[in-house]
């Protein structure tokens, strides 16, 4: 088995998993979601102290599974530095007292092994991966061939979710407030411009479209002013030009690159208005969707040790005193 821990953000989490069928026989996940949401976002010392508390106690759970485990497997790129520390620190100890090689596993990689959750990929495969940190499409001709095809400007997608959502004060993080809203309002109420329409570029940006939705509300004199309507349709109306812009892209890329299968992952893959318009359009193209299931979008541990079993065929091991954390570090 692989234990695996994730902490690259705000989501402690900790999974076991069986090498030989890839069922997962532990997984434990602590969000640190209600410490973060009177900051706005993610707090990065914050995360890593309540990471430092969090990860023992999961390990605690995992205790009686630790006897079949053959590596650790850890995200140790890309993410924030001191809080990728906490989840390293504690493969390092069990590495050394379990005397089993160390995994380092890349982050977007478990977000596309998230789509094969006790199962296979098919390989090649490309993905859209929209998260709170990164909005990007990569292509994969195996585990350790990937690379990514186009990037975000600015922001990523979630992230304009979540600067949306305070500005509607909904809480942190607030991609989900955002949808549950959007479905109580029309998406043509306001005239929201889908970024880079028209331009060549595979790239996606979402700065100029939460910027829009920042003067909408000041058209009304601030969000005090703003009717429970009015708010739902500038949810609606904001979701739709974000989903418009990041399938538009899509869309280019399908047309030119005519992948047989694209995944769509990351926690705002999530979103149901996002998941159903990517299934229509990749079938537009003649591409299978993929899709993870709902519960291992966002950020878990169960995906690590997916891919940490990629990892440990090819015998991709690493000494507990030599592992690096990075915290960008492209895709390859
Ligand atoms: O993958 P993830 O858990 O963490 C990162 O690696 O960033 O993604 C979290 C992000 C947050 O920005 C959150 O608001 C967004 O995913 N998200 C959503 C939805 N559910 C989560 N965005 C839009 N619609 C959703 N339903
Ligand atoms: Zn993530």
């Amino acid at each position: 088995m692989i234990l695996a821990i994730e902490s690259s953000c705000d989501d402690s989490a900790l999974a076991i998993t069986k090498i030989a069928d890839k069922t997962i026989v532990f997984e434990g996940k602590i969000s640190q979601d209600s410490s973060h949401t009177e900051f706005g976002g993610v707090v990065p010392e914050l995360a890593a102290r309540l990471h430092a508390e969090n990860l023992p106690a999961l390990l605690e759970r995992a205790k009686p599974y630790l006897a079949g485990v053959k590596a650790i497997a850890v995200t140790n790129e890309p993410g924030l530095t001191v809080t990728l520390s906490e989840g390293v620190v504690m493969a390092q100890a069990l590495a050394i007292a379990l005397h089993k090689p160390i995994l380092p596993i890349h982050h977007i990689k478990g977000h596309l092994y998230s789509l094969a959750i006790g199962g296979d990929l098919p390989m090649p495969c490309a993905a859209l991966m929209a998260s709170g940190g990164h909005t990007l499409i990569l292509e994969a001709a195996d585990y350790s061939a990937m690379r990514e095809v186009a990037g975000t400007l600015d922001d990523a997608f979630g992230e304009a979710f979540d600067k949306t959502a305070k500005m509607l004060a909904l809480g942190y993080p607030g991609g989900r407030a955002v949808e549950e809203l959007a479905r109580k309002g029309s998406a043509a109420r306001f005239d929201l411009p889908v970024p880079l329409k028209g331009d060549a570029r595979l790239a996606f940006s979402f700065s100029g479209l939460k910027n829009s939705a920042r003067l909408a509300i000041a058209g009304f004199g601030g969000l005090a002013a703003m009717s429970e309507e009015d708010r739902s349709d500038l949810a609606a109306s904001f979701q739709s030009a974000a989903i418009a812009h990041i399938l538009d892209k899509t869309r280019r890329y399908l047309a030119a690159a005519r992948p047989k299968r694209m995944g769509l992952v990351g926690g705002a893959s999530a979103n149901l208005a996002l998941r159903s318009a990517f299934g229509e359009l990749c079938a537009e193209f003649g591409a299978e969707p993929l899709f993870a299931p709902l519960e291992y979008c966002s950020d878990n541990a169960a995906m690590i040790a997916r891919a940490a079993i990629e990892a440990y065929r090819l015998g991709d091991f690493c000494d507990p005193a030599e592992i690096k954390i990075r915290s960008r570090s492209p895709l390859k």
